[in-house]
């Protein structure tokens, strides 16, 4: 367990010294199956595992939601036995943004202002300035993230291609784990009472019934169908969307590859999950 960036770099720059190669899986801890996933596809593939944990501040576009973020380290440590993960690096906040850090701005394009970037003005930015400065820390051969945040997968490959001098990051994005209900896995699923726990996976299922009526029916007619059968069972409905897979924004037609996104919340709680269609 590294809490110091620069005893973990240095220890890292030794294994590189000897052809171990680093895969990375950065998190914010309340870790579950999903993440493991990540862990366990890195193990397998590279020499040397890093996991973070690390609840960054300046993604957190609502205080409250960074406030009441479950943290659960002892767990997490346990977790992190089971699959054999090498290395935790669990910095204070002043590891990563130390004096004088310069808050970058990184152009995300479209990215930044579509769905979760028009909910959460300033999240992906924040992302950015996380994974940047994880990245330069670890400066790992390949990064795992989860398709669960599909939008956050496209903007980190933006990143990385903005970033240049690490283009060589292989990027990895591994399918979402669900639940036997069809609950995509979420820290935030913690929060739930037993009765949101039971609506919740109606999420899901509004995705497969866009992918089940998308040869017959209109675009339109089944995200206004998703958005009202959300609405009464008690969700409120940021978007449901249908998005060009590549780009995020609204298909030109149903050829194209289609990615079904939804973000609504239960008291409060706001989940998303998202399902390619085609
Ligand atoms: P966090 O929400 O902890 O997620 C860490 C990684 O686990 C992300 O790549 C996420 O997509 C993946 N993940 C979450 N739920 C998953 C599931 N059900 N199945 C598969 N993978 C899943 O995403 C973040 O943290 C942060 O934004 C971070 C990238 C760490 C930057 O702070």
């Amino acid at each position: 367990v590294f809490k110091k960036a620069d005893e973990l770099t240095r220890y890292l720059l030794q294994q590189r010294a000897k052809e171990r190669s680093i895969g990375f899986v950065p998190t914010m801890g309340a870790l579950h199956p999903g993440h493991l996933s990540l862990i366990g596809t890195a193990k397998k593939e590279e020499a040397i595992t890093v996991c973070s944990i690390f609840v960054n501040p300046t993604q957190f576009n609502n205080p409250d939601d960074f406030k009441r973020y479950p943290v659960t380290v002892e767990e997490d440590i346990k977790k992190l036995l089971t699959v054999d993960c090498d290395v935790l690096f669990l910095p204070a906040t002043e590891e990563i943004y130390p004096e004088g850090y310069a808050a970058k701005h990184y152009d995300l394009g479209e990215l930044e202002t579509v769905l979760e970037g028009h909910y959460r003005p300033g999240h992906f930015q924040g992302v950015c300035q996380v994974v940047h400065r994880l990245l330069e820390i670890v400066q790992p051969a390949a990064l795992y993230l989860g398709q669960k945040d599909y939008q956050q997968c496209m903007v980190i490959e933006r990143l990385i291609a903005v970033l240049g001098k690490q283009n060589n990051i292989q990027l990895k994005i591994l399918p979402t784990l669900r639940e036997s209900d069809g609950l995509a896995m979420s820290s935030r699923n913690l929060r739930l009472n037993a009765n949101q726990r039971q609506t919740a996976p109606a999420l899901y299922e509004s995705l497969l019934y866009a992918k089940t009526h998308l040869a017959n029916d209109s675009l339109e007619k089944i995200k206004q169908a998703s958005r009202s059968d959300l609405a009464k069972k008690g969700f409120a409905v940021d978007y449901f969307e249908i998005a060009d897979a590549h780009t995020l924004l609204p298909p030109s037609d149903k050829n194209e590859s289609l990615v079904a996104l939804v973000a609504a919340s239960l008291d409060g709680i706001r989940l998303i999950d998202n399902l390619p269609l085609n």
